[in-house]
């Protein structure tokens, strides 16, 4: 299987890249994309931050010299009214990625942690590095998170379960009550944590969430993250929902702070309800887009509840990569396992119309 970059790679070597560059012609490295090319292919949001979040961040840079302790608490105490839990419920990360390693590394000491054979992993190669021991279970025939399995294949040597829903790459959701019975049930066994990096997306995000559990004190810890609906991926701010003790101890693994600007920006989103209903209809029209690029092609994606698209392509889908590339449309290689399964994230609709031309006509050359 040929070798593919993941987002930390691709991290690394633009950031070197881009320092020697910098050297060269004095001046900073850029953000965002690539000049000149279509980025689809870290499920970004180009429609944030928003406004609001612009302003804030520009205010809170000028404050730079100050630790970001009141925006801190701020935020923490919008996040729980909102949701209906305590400050003791919270945990604050540099992006939910943190969070999540804090938590694997954390239960890690205590027994294995169980995931889907096909689920996202950037937190996962720190988390091995850190000696943590995973245990995998294949899919569902239809390429959903086989919770029958799930619940099955947790035994004694199991500390934590971890699901994303709705799962990347696949883009689907679990049904909101199969998903609360799972977890209270294995719940009984482990912890479970329920990664709603997309939940703002889904069809239906309160009942898909998880997050009456964690009022309810079950062993379950809810994460979320300001990079997706809020459009703010470069501002690295997640966020965890447990119970206290759960929370602490996540909050006693997290390394970092999150910086100032970041805080600042996601809570003058965080209830920003005008800019999250633009993103969410902005997102979910890109999504029917690429949905019917797709279908026009003759190929019918995964059913997806979140801002991007996973395909079963035909082909594989690291050469159909470069090819795409090579007409400066950025998207996903195949993931171990799929070779011939491509994701592509949504974009700006501008950028999506390219897209739908772009594919047409390599998928057809
Ligand atoms: C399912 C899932 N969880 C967590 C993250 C990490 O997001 P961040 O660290 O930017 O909050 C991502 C990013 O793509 C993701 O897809």
């Amino acid at each position: 299987m040929p070798m593919q970059l993941n987002r930390r790679d691709v991290m690394r070597a633009m950031v070197s890249g881009a320092v020697s560059l910098a050297f060269a012609q004095g001046t900073f490295a850029q953000h965002g994309p690539p000049p000149g090319k279509i980025a689809l292919r870290f499920n970004e949001n180009p429609y944030g931050p928003s406004a609001s979040a612009l302003k804030a961040a520009a205010k809170a840079l000028e404050m730079g010299a100050y630790y970001p302790i009141s925006i801190t608490d701020d935020l923490l105490n919008a996040i729980s009214t909102k949701n209906g839990v305590a400050l003791e419920n919270m945990v604050l990360s540099s992006g939910s990625n943190e969070a999540l390693q804090a938590a694997f590394v954390a239960w890690g000491k205590k027994g294995k942690v169980l995931l889907p054979a096909l689920t996202y992993t950037d937190h996962i190669a720190y988390s091995i590095r850190m000696g943590v021991e995973l245990v995998t279970v294949p899919l569902a025939k239809d390429m959903s998170i086989d919770l029958e399995a799930m619940a099955a294949a947790v035994d004694d040597g199991v500390s934590l379960v971890y699901i994303c829903n709705p799962n990347n790459p696949t883009g689907m959701a679990l049904d909101g009550d199969l998903l609360r019975h799972f977890c209270r049930t294995v719940g009984k066994k482990a912890t479970v944590i329920i990664d709603e990096a997309y939940n703002e997306l889904t069809d239906e995000p309160d009942y898909t969430s998880m997050i009456d559990l964690v009022r309810e004190d079950e062993n379950v810890v809810v994460m979320r993250t300001f990079s997706k609906i809020f459009g703010m991926a470069g501002l690295r701010v997640g966020y965890g929902m447990a119970r206290p003790d759960l929370a602490s101890i996540i909050s006693g693994h997290v390394m970092a702070w999150p910086n100032g600007p970041g805080l600042a920006a996601a809570y003058a989103s965080y209830n920003d309800d005008e800019f999250i209903r633009f993103s969410r209809a902005k997102v979910i029209e890109g999504r029917n887009m690429v949905n019917e690029t797709f279908r026009k092609n003759g190929i019918e994606p995964l059913p997806s509840q979140a801002n991007f698209v996973y395909a079963d392509i035909g082909r594989n889908a690291t050469l159909f990569q470069k090819r795409m590339n090579e007409r400066d449309i950025l998207i996903r290689g195949s993931f171990e396992l799929y070779p011939n399964y491509s994701r592509v994230s949504m974009g700006k609709l501008e950028d999506l119309e390219t897209f739908d031309r772009v594919f047409t006509e390599v998928y057809n050359s």
